[in-house]
């Protein structure tokens, strides 16, 4: 059998603490396995343009506790691309591309766009092996990702602090946190900052209970509360309408039908920027508490990662050039208690790990009298 002899690695999708530590894991480990090791700029766009750098012992020091990533990254789809005005499938040019650089395999970071990606071009015959990071920690077969440790960290901290400002004022304070589809960072962080009302994409919430659990807090003598909620969490009315549009989008026969579902959709989503600001104002005249908004964004991606976070992304990152010199490819690298496990990667692209409705983190949040707003 053919040995291994030189691979790439890129990052793909947003970026997250923990990526330049999986770097330096996969990349120490293949040089020391004898296989020369190959940066590849800006996720699948680098593979496009050809856009490469050399990894030797040299570059991948001192990267272990640095946030972001040393190679940059970028949401490019190499089956869907704009090239002047037109989307191309530029998948071929990626393959010719690695052969140019003469790579026997592609290591991808990324979260579950950066799967589907990699998917695609393993059944185009690139021999493709990834790692899974997120700080959303949706991606499936995986117990967790790296980079969600980190933003737990971070934002549960900001809750904190929240609190104390809260309290001073007799103040309601809304705090957004990332997650446009799924709860668990908000969940946890909801849970570990002991935030007074928890919101997340999975459990569409009522205005009116929200301000309930508000004003009873109130009755027993506490003027104030942190309600965490999740950038995609969504009021009843609203989860229903995009139900129904989303059926009605994949029910679509004709092109007229799918553009105007499209475009109802579009609509939908611009009413959801905004949200946080909204809920504020409802809160605020429901319960008669003065209300404040607070959005983390990307202070929750940024900066150094957490210890957890560095041996997660070592412990996978080592566990892939294994993987790697055994020739195994099409998988995704799982973090499996204390080890690693290869997944293979039609079981994961494509699908996301949700908070299930009766998750402990939920059932322990209520147990302490945290609303959800249902
Ligand atoms: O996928 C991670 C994530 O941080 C989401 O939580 C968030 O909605 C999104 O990325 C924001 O991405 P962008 O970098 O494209 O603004």
């Amino acid at each position: 059998m053919k040995r291994i002899k030189r691979i790439g690695i890129l990052t793909a999708g947003g970026d997250c603490p923990g990526l330049n530590a999986a770097i330096r894991g996969v990349g120490k480990a293949a040089l020391g396995r004898g296989i020369e090791v190959v940066g590849i700029r800006d996720g699948f766009l680098g593979l496009i343009d050809n856009h490469t750098l050399p990894l030797d012992r040299h570059s991948l020091a001192g990267i272990l506790t640095v946030g972001g990533t040393v190679l940059g990254t970028s949401r490019v789809k190499p089956h869907r691309i704009e090239r002047r005005g037109r989307i191309r499938d530029l998948r071929n040019v990626v393959i010719a591309n690695c052969q140019k650089n003469g790579l026997d395999a592609v290591v991808c970071l990324g979260g579950d766009g950066t799967q589907k990606n990699a998917l695609r071009l393993s059944e185009k015959g690139l021999q493709v092996i990834t790692l899974p990071k997120t700080i959303d920690n949706d991606v499936v077969l995986t117990d967790t990702s790296f980079g969600f440790d980190t933003a737990l960290g971070i934002a549960t901290e900001a809750l904190d602090r929240l609190h104390s400002t809260a309290h001073s004022h007799h103040r309601i304070i809304v705090v957004e946190l990332m997650g446009h589809r799924v709860g668990w960072l908000t969940l946890a962080a909801g849970l570990a900052g002991g935030a007074d009302v928890i919101l997340i994409p999975e459990i569409p919430y009522s205005v009116e209970q929200i301000a309930k659990a508000i004003r009873r807090r109130s009755q027993m003598g506490t003027n104030f509360s942190i309600v965490a909620i999740a950038e995609g969490a969504l009021s009843r009315e609203y989860a229903a309408r995009f139900r129904k549009a989303k059926l009605r989008k994949s029910r679509a026969r004709s092109e007229a039908a799918l553009q105007r579902v499209s475009a109802e959709l579009a609509d939908l989503d611009q009413h959801h920027t905004g949200n946080t600001l909204r809920l504020s104002r409802e809160l605020e005249q429901r319960t008669g508490l003065e209300c404040r908004v607070s959005i983390l964004g990307y202070v929750q991606r940024g900066g150094t990662p957490s210890a957890a976070d560095r041996l997660l992304a070592t412990r996978l990152g080592t566990a892939c050039a294994e993987l790697i010199q055994d020739r195994v490819f099409g998988v995704m690298v799982a973090a499996r208690g204390d080890g690693a496990q290869p997944v293979p990667l039609d079981r994961v692209a494509g699908h996301r790990k949700e908070v299930p409705l009766d998750h402990p983190w939920i059932a322990a949040a209520r147990a302490v009298g945290t609303s959800f707003g249902d």
